[in-house]
């Protein structure tokens, strides 16, 4: 008996001879992202792109680009578009209609504009980084969910296969309402192909407080989530 069983524990400890990839998430090893994360988002996209492509990307679109804060100090060869001219993006095109083939990106990065119909804002840089100068009729419930269905209809086509969408995506309260938008996104995303693979809760210091506001019927949002999608039928 315990000599079948020591050959057996030999069986097992014999090393075995697998062929690792250059590049492949086993090349580089176990280097886990945390599902909180309280830092840049160009820290945590450079630690995204090496952990779930399953190989170094070498074409990534910036579906909305505006001034291209993720990408500063990043090696990574990336085409940044933009609705708007204004930001000076690599191209001026809409995410929803790129000139861009089939199956050409490796991964497409998307930070839409987060709330709509806000008032104007002192701090010209933050109403445009957060996109809240975006408008939103009553007719579309004031939120911005029906452009996801048309923009990762795009993702997917200009994605190869295995390919990865990284969504930035905040919730919010507007109109006395909770604006799912995150749930609405994974929806938009299920529907057209995407595997919902990971999900990562990004923090700041303190929630934004008007002192305007009286009167409090939702905590003050602190968070926003990074969606990862695969163009894939499964994750791994
Ligand atoms: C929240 S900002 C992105 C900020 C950017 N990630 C950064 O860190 O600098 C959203 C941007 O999306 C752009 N945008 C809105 N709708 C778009 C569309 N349909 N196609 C392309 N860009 C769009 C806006 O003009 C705005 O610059």
């Amino acid at each position: 008996m315990m000599q079948q069983m020591e050959l057996k524990y030999s069986v097992f400890a014999k090393p075995m001879a697998t062929l690792i990839m250059p590049g492949s998430p086993k090349a580089r090893g176990y280097d886990p992202i945390p599902s909180v994360w309280d830092g840049e988002d160009s820290e945590l996209l450079e630690k995204m792109l090496a952990l779930y492509p399953r190989r170094r990307p070498r074409r990534i679109l910036d579906a909305t680009v505006n001034g291209g804060r993720f990408w500063r100090g990043s090696k990574h060869p990336v085409i940044g578009i933009d609705i708007d001219a204004r930001h000076a993006p690599s191209l001026v095109a809409d995410n929803t209609a790129t000139p861009f083939r089939e199956g050409f990106f490796d991964v497409v990065v998307y930070d839409p504009p987060h709330i709509p119909n806000q008032g104007s804002d002192k701090k010209k840089d933050f109403h445009d980084r957060f996109g809240l100068g975006g408008k939103s009729p009553k007719e579309n419930g004031y939120t911005f969910a029906h452009t996801y269905p048309p923009f990762v209809n795009e993702a997917y086509r200009v994605l190869k296969n295995e390919g990865i969408l990284l969504c930035k995506i905040a919730d919010y309260v507007h109109h006395h309402r909770y604006q799912w938008a995150h749930v609405e996104f994974v929806q938009a995303a299920k529907e057209v192909g995407f595997q919902p693979c990971d999900c990562i809760v990004k923090i700041r210091k303190g929630p934004i407080i008007d002192p305007k506001w009286k009167v409090a019927h939702h905590s003050r949002r602190q968070h926003c989530y990074w969606l990862v999608f695969r163009k894939s039928r499964k994750c791994e």
